[in-house]
C-alpha cells in the first residue's frame, strides 16, 4: 500500500534524526559527496545501500543498463554537475550481472522504443563479437556483456570534455568500473581506473590550451 511508503518515511526520519541529531538540517545547509555513481535503474541495485553510504554522501545516475551516451543531455548534464560544481573526486560506474537490458540488446525482439537504447549495447556486442562467441553458455555470454559494457562507459566518460578539462585544470578525479552480483550481492572491481587522458586513443583527447 502506497500510505505504508509514507508510514515507513516518517519512521525513517524519526530514526535518523534520533541517531544523529541535526543531520537533515546540516544536509539542507549543502552537499559534498565524493563519490558519483553511474549504475542501473535495475531495483535490485540500490547504489546508497549496496555501498553503505549516508544521503549526501553519494551522487546518483541511473538509467537503462549504466551508459554514458555524449548524446544523452540528462546524464552529461549530471556529470557536469557532479564534476564542475560538486568537485567528486570519483566516479563509479556500476553494472550488474544478469542485467535485462543487456539481455535484451543480445536478442533479436522488437521491444519497442527502448529498441534506440538499447542499440548502444548492441554495437558494444557486435565490436566485441569474437569475446563474446567464446561463451557458449547464454546467461554466461549476457554477464561478459555486462562486463564489457562497464568498460567502454568508463572510456566514455573519460572521453567527455567535462572530465578531460578536469584533468588538465589538475583536479584529482578517477573513473572506476565495478560490476554487482545480485545473487549475492556482492561488488567486484573490474581494474579499469583511468585517472589521467594520457593513455586515450588520440582522436577523443581535447587540446591542451
Ligand atoms: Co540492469
Amino acid at each position: 500500500m502506497l500510505s505504508d511508503l509514507l508510514a515507513n518515511n516518517k519512521r525513517w526520519a524519526d530514526r535518523m534524526e534520533t541517531q544523529h541529531p541535526g543531520f537533515f538540517k546540516e544536509l539542507a545547509a549543502q552537499q559534498k559527496p565524493e563519490y558519483l555513481w553511474i549504475g542501473c535503474s535495475d531495483s535490485r541495485v540500490p547504489a546508497n545501500e549496496i555501498v553503505g553510504l549516508m544521503p549526501g554522501e553519494l551522487f546518483v545516475h541511473r538509467n537503462i543498463a549504466n551508459m554514458v551516451l555524449h548524446t544523452d543531455l540528462n546524464c552529461i548534464s549530471v556529470l557536469h554537475y557532479a564534476v564542475e560544481v560538486l568537485q567528486v573526486k570519483h566516479i563509479i560506474v556500476c553494472g550488474h550481472y544478469g542485467c535485462g537490458g543487456v539481455r535484451a540488446a543480445l536478442g533479436r525482439q522488437d521491444l519497442g522504443l527502448i529498441d534506440n537504447w538499447l542499440r548502444h549495447l548492441k554495437d558494444i556486442g557486435f565490436r566485441e563479437r569474437d569475446l563474446l562467441s567464446a561463451e557458449s553458455d547464454p546467461d554466461r555470454r549476457v554477464d561478459r556483456l555486462c562486463e564489457l559494457n562497464v568498460r567502454y562507459q568508463v572510456d566514455n566518460i573519460c572521453h567527455t570534455k567535462v572530465v578531460q578539462k578536469a584533468w588538465q585544470r589538475g583536479q584529482q578525479l578517477a573513473v572506476h568500473g565495478w560490476i554487482y552480483s545480485i545473487e549475492d550481492g556482492v561488488i567486484k572491481d573490474l581494474n579499469v581506473d583511468i585517472d589521467s587522458y594520457r593513455d586515450l586513443p588520440e582522436i577523443y583527447c581535447l587540446e591542451e590550451v
